[in-house]
């Protein structure tokens, strides 16, 4: 069964031009606060060794705990002490200069409604779980804080430049699927792997994707999957490194990279920071998966185009 879409996705027309919602926290059932809990308490086993301090500190001051899914309000108003943000209602996903539009204000927009039980593992759309317990814990670090914020201006200016593009490039291979060096090895701190029980092991435990030092240019000339994991995962020196990038202006890279060709998601060019050659096994497998059902419907096809001939069918 086709799961039910939300926000954008589903076509909805919005009641307030800025998307938000109330959250109607009380609306809640007790089955979905039950899967908030499912989700909750089996990602929170995996975190310890795979998460960065940064995230797990950031969690632990959060009113985010597994009982019930969280109240944005309580969220906000310990997140505006500390970094000035505040997490806001939206069905689902909204218009990119929406998105921007919040970001730029220190607003962050998360899905009210939760994924059904048998999308635990994976889902499309972003939902409470994922903005919840993947992004939020980060916004509590004054780094990523500065960053969204520039992300979300950014966001509205690489609009009006024709290059969203490139510079989606760069919030997903950070603040979805990014990677971080720390004492301990390499950590995960981007929110698209925080929250995904087989990815935040796959990132940073299988063999077959690449780890690369991220540079700017590096990641806006590479393309992403969104429909499976990574094939490589980009690693920042700290979150400082982020903050950097805030202080540069892009339109200039931009237009250089522009100029210059695009790299597939699984390449290694020379020149890589690379901390990881992956074996590139998984979607190996995958590819040759998908090539097998392909030659499976070829055939099946051409046996029904067959002319019903002696011996076969009616005859
Ligand atoms: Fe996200």
């Amino acid at each position: 069964m086709q799961a039910p879409k939300h926000g954008l996705a589903a076509g909805e027309q919005p009641d307030s031009p800025d998307w938000t919602i109330d959250q109607g926290w009380a609306r809640y059932t007790a089955a979905e606060h039950a899967t908030w809990k499912t989700l909750f308490e089996r990602q929170t086993r995996l975190l310890p060794g795979r998460a960065c301090d940064e995230f797990v500190q950031g969690m632990r001051e959060l009113p985010i705990g597994a009982t019930q899914i969280p109240d944005f309000r309580a969220l906000s108003e310990v997140l505006m002490r500390r970094t000035g943000w505040q997490v806001v209602a939206v069905p689902g996903l909204v218009p990119d200069e929406v998105f921007f539009e919040h970001l730029a204000h220190r607003r962050f927009p998360a899905g009210n409604f939760i994924r059904r039980p048998e999308q635990l593992d994976y889902l499309e759309e972003p939902d409470v779980f994922h903005d919840v317990f993947g992004h939020v814990p980060m916004l509590m670090n004054p780094a990523i804080a500065d960053f969204i914020q520039a992300y979300g201006q950014g966001g509205l200016r690489a609009q009006q430049l024709g290059h969203l593009k490139h510079l989606a490039r760069l919030y997903w291979y950070t603040i979805e699927f990014g990677l971080l060096q720390q004492r301990g090895g390499l950590r995960l701190f981007g929110a698209g792997i925080a929250s995904s029980f087989t990815e935040s092991k796959f990132c940073l435990a299988d063999a077959s994707p690449n780890r690369i030092g991220l540079t700017l240019e590096r990641v806006m000339r590479t393309n992403y999957r969104i429909d499976d994991f990574q094939e490589t995962y980009f690693v920042i020196r700290d979150l400082d490194a982020l903050l950097e990038f805030t202080r540069i202006d892009f339109a200039p890279l931009y237009e250089r990279v522009q100029a210059l060709p695009e790299f597939q998601p699984g390449d290694v060019r020379e020149g890589d920071v690379v901390f990881t050659r992956g074996s590139g096994a998984y979607h190996a497998a995958k590819r040759a998966e998908e090539r097998a059902e392909e030659r499976a419907e070829v055939r099946a096809n051409e046996r029904a185009a067959e002319p019903v001939g002696p011996g076969r069918g009616t005859a």
